[in-house]
């Protein structure tokens, strides 16, 4: 026998002041424990999902768990010297992993991320993603030092996506089908992507295929323009649905929703039936704003949904391929979460500071091939300033970047290690935004410049790391002239020689002036 409407509308506003109340505990809770320190594990995202009444059906993260209670495995490395591999768990429950075992067991060698765990004990784990309709596989398996980060003061790695690089589960379980509820929520490093489809994080098809409008729910990101796009020359987050991506209900421009590249950005996507929505936010500080609140897309066969279940990471539904991105921590629930609870879920993601300082003392990058760094300066006068090229010359110099720069000069200060040019066991830096031109010195100054392939060039763009002169980070020897050593002076870097007859040769300062800290990359 049914209950009578006043019964069922008194159980319903019951359940929604208790849902609030949960969610407005544990934002108070999250406030006061607010500090960017390591923080003791209190409400963390899939807690506060559950208080909301939308509980995680998965959970992915690689740098930190997204439990209080969660102690078992975050992922799992494989290393090219002998195929072993080595799973990474945080170092308490609900901390964080430690980033310096990954460091060692990956020395001097490859290290690839083979699995990424479920920690919703559903074993809705990520593994290599296999061919599709739109291209073979299985796809690439990414770097596992590729995007090192720092989270509530300690180092870590997140997943980088190269193109051709892709994850999926096609066997889950407790994931959204057919029209049913979801969200989503995924941590981007907001300054990496392109315009390939598709770097996306959600719900796709179980058989790898473009199966139809609506058989697909995930969180996009990137500046494609194929499909739907916002206002500005993106990134957007965008919902793919499945033969779209989908900016709010247009099929086109829909300039609600704006270009956001924050270097950490919390992108979400939640749908139910005949309604869906866009938000994001930065992941540092701040709330989130909604992008798109509304009814499904004006066009046929969005409504009703018709989910099916696989979860993707880096790729279209139908393993499309080309996009690039990187992921951080991403979950999906069981129901359409509240704003409130999204919004408790953000406050405790403000409240890990990714990108703050690690508790080793500002040195979280890593000289392994394929890092992107930073390298900045350890002298008193300069601790705000990062090697850095020029946009109008060659030049090479040091200055003040900030989270507040452009994203031009933040790429500007930003350098990929690679493996020495001229001597493997010695490193090169390449540019992060001018692909394949590299810090190489001629006539003892630095300068940004094409790899010509040439002995001299390699040689001039190779240089040894040491311990740093004045005890903090690194030295770089010149590989050709091996009195010679990366240093500023006067905000211009050259290779000097301690007493030399050139004035950037000064002895004052000379151990802080040839002292860099490897530093969380700009971009
Ligand atoms: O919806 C955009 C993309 O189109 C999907 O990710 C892919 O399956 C199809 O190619």
């Amino acid at each position: 026998m049914s209950a009578p409407l006043t019964v069922l509308f008194q159980r319903q506003f019951r359940k929604y002041v208790l849902a609030a109340a949960a969610v407005l505990a544990l934002i108070a809770g999250v406030l006061a424990g607010g500090s960017h320190a390591s923080q003791a594990a209190g409400s963390l995202p899939c807690d506060i999902y559950a208080s909301g009444g939308t509980p995680c059906v998965a959970a992915h993260s690689t740098t930190r768990a997204l439990y209080s209670s969660y102690a078992g495995p975050l992922y799992q490395v494989r290393r090219s010297s002998d195929n072993t591999y080595k799973s990474f768990s945080p170092t308490t429950a609900g901390g964080y992993p430690d980033a310096s075992a990954q460091d060692s067991f990956c020395s001097g060698t490859a290290c690839v991320i083979t699995r990424i765990y479920d920690q919703s004990g559903r074993g809705n784990d990520l593994t290599q993603a296999p061919g599709g309709g739109a291209a073979g596989g299985p796809d690439n398996l990414s770097d596992a030092t590729a995007a090192p980060t720092t989270v509530g003061g300690h180092k870590a790695y997140g997943v980088y996506i190269a193109p051709g690089t892709g994850y999926r589960n096609d066997n889950t379980n407790g994931i959204a089908t057919g029209d049913s509820p979801e969200g989503m929520y995924a941590i981007f490093d907001g300054t990496h992507y392109n315009g390939g489809c598709c770097f996306d994080y959600g719900n796709a098809e179980t058989n790898n295929n473009d199966d139809g409008n609506g058989t697909m729910e995930a969180i996009y990101f990137g500046n494609i323009k194929v499909w739907g796009y916002g206002s500005g020359n993106g990134p957007w987050i965008m919902a793919d649905l499945e033969n779209g991506l989908f900016s709010g209900v247009n099929q086109h421009l829909n300039s609600g929703d704006p270009t956001v590249n924050y270097r950490y950005t919390t992108a979400i996507v939640k749908g139910e039936p005949n309604h869906w929505a866009i938000r994001g936010g930065n992941a540092q500080s701040g709330g989130l704003s909604t992008f798109y609140n509304g009814v499904r897309p004006n066009v046929s066969g969005y409504n009703p949904m018709k989910k099916q279940g696989a979860i993707i990471l880096g790729i279209g539904g139908d393993n499309s391929k080309g996009a690039q991105g990187t992921f951080y921590e991403g979950v999906m629930t069981s129901g359409y979460p509240s704003d409130a609870t999204e919004n408790a879920v953000q406050a405790n993601i403000n409240s890990v500071n990714y990108g703050g300082t690690s508790s080793g003392g500002g040195n979280p990058g890593t000289l392994t091939p394929g890092s992107r760094i930073s390298l900045q300066a350890t002298t008193s006068c300069c601790t705000a300033d990062y090697i850095k090229h020029d946009d109008n010359d060659t030049n090479v110099v040091i200055a003040g970047v900030s989270s507040s720069s452009s994203s031009t000069d933040k790429g500007d200060a930003t350098w990929i290690v690679r493996a020495g040019l001229a001597n493997g066991s010695c490193v090169s830096f390449e540019s992060a935004n001018k692909s394949g031109q590299y810090l190489r010195h001629q006539n003892y100054q630095l300068h940004l410049a094409g790899n010509d392939g040439s002995s001299t060039f390699t040689q001039d763009a190779t240089f040894c790391p040491q311990s740093g002169h004045n005890g903090q980070g690194y030295s770089f020897q010149s590989a050709n002239y091996t009195n010679r050593y990366l240093r500023h002076y006067d905000y211009t870097v050259y290779i000097a020689s301690n007493g030399g007859s050139n004035t950037f040769d000064a002895t004052t300062s000379w151990n802080d002036d040839t002292s860099w800290n490897v530093a969380t990359p700009w971009s």
